[in-house]
């Protein structure tokens, strides 16, 4: 009934794909929340058998907002008229017509299959239900492994704020006092490595002492354990400092303008419960600095949104964004062409 739906909506990111949409720890049984993703208002709840739901935040009887409702028996109960909601989107009571009398199909909410996964509640944003991917992750990152979190709004399109962590050259000049001294304004490569969900990127900022920069084909193989960023497609990133810390990042699209961070800081140095809470809190602090000075700049860009083909001038060491936009235009492609 609803297949074919994303080819009347407005075109903000790649279909088919697995999002984080939400924190999973905030989400307590039977708490009902509104939220806006992928520039759709969705209703997202847990049940009091731990299962989740998210569909369209608009009620099909006379439009009342979901998310101000309630749990009741696994489902999704409308604040207005009671109407209820099963986590595949049907309409499974219609009080008013009492428990006896079928609710006809037309009683529906368009819904997403949800999975809690590494801490998060993700949603599958594309029509299909069944037969659907693994959720992509980092391989290096244990489940178990502690780590900090922060939230962070940014009124910005996703494909900037993405951008913005794969942008090497920016460090020497936006990072100037915190993770940038030392003026290393001269980029070698950088080896951008594709792989099966992403790619990896491999730095060696250098001083400038009049030496010309290494191209991409020149850059030395990477050493195991060798710090790198990596980024899995559609919007995870993360940077690798060492085995033992690293920062990720989920690029979640709230709308056209807006995406929420959720960044994570894990984290294996110590765990002695004293350090760790002293750790969490020092370097949450740093992370927070560092995001404001990117924040500042990339807020203002212009325009708001990337594109394959636009009116800018890379440079060679903007490798990654361009691999970003190409990879990105490809899977847009694929979906459009697959219909
Ligand atoms: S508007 Fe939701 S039950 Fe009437
Ligand atoms: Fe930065």
């Amino acid at each position: 009934m609803i297949v074919g739906i994303f080819k009347k909506s407005k075109e903000i990111m790649i279909k088919n794909q697995w999002y984080v949409v939400y924190d999973a720890k905030k989400l307590k049984k039977n708490k009902v929340v509104g939220i806006k993703r992928l520039g759709e208002n969705l209703v997202l709840w847990r049940n009091s058998d731990n299962s989740t739901g998210c569909i369209a935040d608009k009620c099909c009887h006379r439009g009342a907002s979901l998310s101000q409702g309630m749990v009741k028996d696994n489902h999704i109960q409308c604040p207005f008229h009671g109407l209820e909601f099963s986590t595949d989107g049907k309409c499974v009571l219609i009080p008013a017509n009492g428990k006896n009398t079928k609710v006809p199909d037309t009683f529906f909410q368009r819904s997403y299959v949800t999975q809690e996964k590494h801490g998060f509640i993700w949603i599958f944003w594309g029509d299909a239900k069944e037969g659907l991917p693994e959720i992509p992750f980092f391989d290096n990152i244990d489940p178990k492994l502690h780590y900090a979190d922060i939230e962070n709004h940014w009124n910005m399109h996703y494909t900037r704020c993405i951008e913005n962590q794969l942008d090497v050259l920016h460090l020497p000049f936006v990072h100037r006092t915190s993770i940038g001294k030392g003026n290393k304004v001269l980029i070698n490569g950088p080896n951008t490595i594709i792989n099966d969900k992403g790619f990896h990127v491999f730095i060696k900022n250098e001083l400038d002492e009049g030496q010309k920069p290494l191209k991409p084909a020149e850059m030395p193989q990477p050493l195991p354990g060798q710090q790198h960023l990596e980024f899995i497609f559609p919007n995870l990133w993360q940077n690798y400092l060492t085995e033992k810390l690293l920062i990720f990042i989920s690029f979640t699209p709230i709308d056209e303008e807006n995406t929420l961070l959720f960044l994570r800081m894990y984290q294996n140095i110590t765990n002695i419960p004293l350090l760790v809470q002293l750790l969490d809190w020092i370097m949450m602090r740093y992370n927070l600095v560092i995001l404001n000075q990117d924040k500042r700049v990339v807020l203002k860009q212009l325009p708001k949104k990337s594109d394959i083909n636009m009116d800018e001038r890379l440079l060679m060491a903007d490798q990654p964004i361009i691999k970003y936009r190409q990879i990105r235009q490809q899977m847009l492609d694929e979906v459009e062409n697959k219909g």
